[in-house]
């Protein structure tokens, strides 16, 4: 797809990559020196279907009243030489994608990406609002590890008129596939979660639960998971990856659901089950905390007990030091006053000796 340098009030800066139903380019929209993205819709599909038209105006309209900070927010639907966009928030960060195979990611911070990204589907599914197209590509992580969900309910519902079997493209949507996208079946809130189920089984073990080398294959297998569910059942992600807890499982595995009605029907109810899991994790880890520490206060003990029977020692000493010296002191002074006294009295006169007699005995007295 040709791109100006310039659409409307906005600079082309950077093409970012292209999906099945448009391109995406960096832009500045000038007067305001704001970096976006545009999201350019494919002229061909305006050509063949001019309904679609219609419904990327509708769906973008949708998308841009779902304000949540992991959602992307979109500013403007425009058209310009024909060319139909609209703008959006440029998010600065990775593809969720790159983060698949990457062991950065602690499982802590997996936990919290998807509890975010069930939160924020939470509020378009309060809405009836679908996403359609929910797969890793479509979410962005920034830097701060918080995830941004990009292209709600507009790209798949363009694609879905081309009926999801031709171009390239479209492979990457169907590993997020549910079964009723594949066959006969209506589409809701409970495809989402399908969809969710998959990136987090994927995000957990790097590993794709329904494996397929093409679109065709990709459907057939969902068409067989949904004829026999306990025949073709992905792999438990533990077996994939021991650490992950058996809650877990069960938790993805009920967004795997091959019937719709078995499944969480919206995103907020996964998100109620991801919420109660990382604070029993969070509690079990705090147990195991504590656990550790218990295991460190054997050591302590005899340092506490060693301090509570030195330090009185120490004081009872410097007591009895104390008390030694004091008396030393007192005594010696005493002998020097009295040698003194003795000494003036056998000098002087009978009344001066009298006198001290009598200070003398008060000496004596006083101590
Ligand atoms: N708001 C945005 N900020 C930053 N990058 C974006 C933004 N929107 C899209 N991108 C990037 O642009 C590229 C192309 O996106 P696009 O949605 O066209 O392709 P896709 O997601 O692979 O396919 P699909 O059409 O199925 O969604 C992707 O790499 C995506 O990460
Ligand atoms: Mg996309």
């Amino acid at each position: 797809m040709e791109i100006p340098s310039k659409i409307g009030k906005y600079k082309i800066l950077k093409r970012l990559g292209e999906g099945a139903s448009g391109c995406v380019v960096k832009a500045e929209q000038e007067v305001i020196q704001r970096i976006v993205a545009l999201k350019i819709l494919f002229s061909n599909l305006l050509e063949e279907k001019p309904l679609i038209v219609k419904r990327f105006h509708r769906e973008a309209r949708l998308a841009s009243a779902l304000v949540h900070p992991n959602i992307v927010p979109i500013f403007e639907i425009d058209e310009y030489n024909k060319m139909h966009y609209y703008t959006m928030q440029y998010i600065e960060g990775t593809p969720m994608v790159d983060y698949i195979k990457s062991s950065v990611l602690s499982f802590d911070t997996k936990v919290d990406i998807c509890v975010e990204l069930c939160d924020a589907l939470a509020l378009a599914h309060s809405r009836t609002i679908i996403h359609r197209d929910m797969k890793p590509h479509n979410v962005i992580i920034t830097k701060e590890m918080h995830p941004v969900i990009l292209d709600f309910g507009i790209a798949k519902s363009l694609v879905e008129e081309e009926q999801m079997t031709q171009v390239g493209h479209i492979l990457g949507s169907a590993h997020y596939m549910a079964p009723e996208q594949a066959g006969p079946g209506n589409v809701g809130t409970y495809t989402d979660v399908f969809a969710v189920g998959v990136m987090i089984y994927e995000l957990m073990t790097g590993e794709r639960p329904f494996q397929g080398g093409n679109v065709k294959e990709l459907i057939m297998k969902r068409i067989q998971y949904a004829q026999k569910p306990e025949l073709y059942r992905p792999p438990q992600m533990k077996e994939l990856n021991p650490q992950i807890p058996e809650k877990m499982d069960s938790i993805v595995f009920k967004c795997l659901e091959a019937n719709p009605k078995n499944r969480y029907q919206t995103a907020g109810e996964v998100l109620k089950a991801l919420q109660q899991f990382r604070t029993e994790l969070s509690l079990q880890q705090a147990i195991q905390k504590s656990d550790q520490k218990v295991d460190v206060v054997p050591l302590s003990i005899p340092i506490n007990k060693k301090a509570s029977y030195v330090y009185p020692l120490l004081i009872a000493l410097f007591l009895f030091l104390a008390f030694a010296s004091f008396s030393f002191w007192v005594y010696y002074g005493k002998q020097e006053y009295l040698n003194q006294a003795k000494e003036i009295q056998n000098k002087g006169s009978q009344k001066i000796q009298e006198a001290i007699g009598n200070i003398l005995k008060k000496i004596k007295n006083l101590y």
